[in-house]
C-alpha cells in the first residue's frame, strides 16, 4: 500500500512522477454525476446509499485518470448524524442552526459506524473497486468549518453568527467546536478503518476570522482531529483557505501534507515552510474555464516551479467548480501524468 506514488509523495519518499487529483473531483460539472444524482433520488441518495458512493466516487476517478479518489459525501453529515435536520438545495441547509450553550449541549454523540455506516460501506465497496495503485482518500470538515456552517444555518457570505461567536461569546463557540472536533475524529478515524488510505480535512471558512481568532478557534481544534487521524498511520491533509499569512502555523499542526490555495505562489509556499511537510495545490479551478491551451500553460508553470522537490501533490487550490468543462479537468491530469522536467 505505502508503494502507491500518492502516499509515497504525501511521506516525502521518491515518485517516480508528481501525483494529481483534483478536489471536489466528483460532481456537477460531469453529466454522468448528474445522472447518477437523478437516479439516487437526489443528493442524499447520493450520500446514503453505499452503491451510488461506490459509483459516483470510482466514475470520477477512471475518468479523470487521477492518482486518487476522494470518497463522496459531505463534511455536514456528521452534523446530521449529532442530531441536526439537514437539507441540500444544493449547498446544505440547517433550519434549526446551533446559537447558543444549550444548542451545544443537544448535539449528540454517535458512533459514526452505525450512524454513518452507509459511508464506510461506501468506503468498502469504492476501495473494492479501485485499481491497486489508486489510493482512496477519507474526509472530514475541520471543526471550525463544520461549526461555521451548522451556527449559520446557510451558508454565510460574511458568516456574521458565527463571528458574533468568535468575538462576543468565545465559551460557547468552544463548547460547539469540541463536541464538533470529537464528532469529526471519531468519523476520520472510521473512515480509514473502513479502508481509507489518506484523510484530508477541509478548513474552508478558516481564513474569514481575524488573526487571533484563527488560532484559537480553526487551528487549534483542527490539530485535534489530525493528533486522532495520526494515531491511525495514515497520511493526513490539513487544507485551509486564505490562511497565507499563517502558513507556518498551518504546517506545524501535525499533518504530513498542507494543501496551499493560489494566494500564494508554491515556491513562495515550499521557502516558508521548508520542508516539514508535503505540499499540496495549487491552481485556481477558475484557470480551467480557459483554453486548454491555457490550461497547459498554467499546469506546467507550478509543476516546473516544483521540480525535483520531493513531497509535491499536485491539485487545484479548492474545488473544481459546477461549471468547468470536463474536458479540460482531465487535460489538467494528463498534462500532470506527461510532465517531464525541461532541463
Ligand atoms: O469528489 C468530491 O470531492 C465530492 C465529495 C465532496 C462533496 N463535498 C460533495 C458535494 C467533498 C469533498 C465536499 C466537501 C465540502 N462540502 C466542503 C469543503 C470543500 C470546499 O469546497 O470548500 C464544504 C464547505 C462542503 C459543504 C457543501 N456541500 C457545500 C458548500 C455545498 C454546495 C456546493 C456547491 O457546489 O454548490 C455542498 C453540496 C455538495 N457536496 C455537492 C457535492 C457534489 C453539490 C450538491 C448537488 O450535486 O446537488
Amino acid at each position: 500500500m505505502t508503494q502507491r506514488r500518492f502516499i509515497r509523495a504525501c511521506r516525502r519518499e521518491t515518485v517516480d512522477r508528481i501525483p494529481v487529483w483534483l478536489m471536489r473531483q466528483a460532481g456537477r460539472y460531469m453529466r454522468e454525476y448528474r445522472e447518477l444524482k437523478e437516479r439516487a433520488g437526489g443528493f442524499w441518495g447520493l450520500c446514503n446509499q453505499p452503491e451510488a458512493v461506490a459509483e459516483a466516487t470510482l466514475f470520477a476517478q477512471k475518468w479523470l485518470g487521477t492518482d486518487a479518489a476522494i470518497i463522496f459525501s459531505d463534511i455536514t453529515l456528521p452534523a446530521w448524524a449529532m442530531g441536526l435536520p439537514l437539507e441540500f438545495n444544493p449547498g446544505p441547509r440547517f433550519p434549526t442552526p446551533v446559537r447558543s450553550a444549550n444548542d451545544a449541549r443537544a448535539l449528540a454523540n454517535f458512533d459514526p459506524n452505525q450512524k454513518l455506516g452507509f459511508v464506510m460501506e461506501g468506503i468498502r465497496k469504492t476501495r473494492a473497486g479501485l485499481p491497486n495503485d489508486v489510493s482512496l482518500i477519507g474526509f472530514v470538515g475541520a471543526p471550525l468549518t463544520l461549526a461555521s456552517y451548522m451556527i449559520e444555518g446557510t451558508p454565510g457570505r460574511t458568516w456574521n453568527e458565527l463571528k458574533k461567536l468568535a468575538y462576543g461569546d468565545p465559551d460557547t463557540l468552544h463548547l460547539v467546536l469540541a463536541r464538533v472536533a470529537e464528532a469529526v475524529s471519531a468519523h476520520a478515524v472510521a473512515q480509514v478503518q473502513a479502508g481509507c488510505d489518506a484523510l484530508q480535512l477541509f478548513d474552508t471558512t478558516a481564513g474569514e476570522l481575524a488573526a487571533a481568532e484563527l488560532h484559537t478557534f480553526a487551528f487549534a481544534y483542527a490539530r485535534r482531529v489530525i493528533e486522532a487521524v495520526k494515531k491511525t498511520g495514515v497520511p493526513v491533509i490539513y487544507f485551509a483557505r486564505n490562511v497565507s499569512a499563517h502558513l507556518e502555523a498551518a504546517a506545524d499542526l501535525g499533518a504530513d501534507v498542507l494543501g496551499v490555495d493560489w494566494g500564494i505562489s508554491m515556491t513562495a509556499a515550499r521557502k516558508r515552510v521548508g520542508e516539514r511537510v508535503a505540499l499540496m495545490g495549487n491552481l485556481d479551478p477558475s484557470a480551467l474555464f480557459c483554453s486548454p491551451d491555457v490550461v497547459g500553460q498554467r499546469t506546467t508553470a507550478i509543476l516546473e516551479e516544483m521540480r525535483g522537490a520531493p513531497g509535491f501533490v499536485f491539485n487545484l487550490g479548492h474545488g473544481i467548480l459546477p461549471e468547468t468543462p470536463p474536458e479540460n479537468a482531465r487535460h489538467l491530469v494528463r498534462t500532470v501524468q506527461a510532465w517531464k522536467p525541461s532541463s
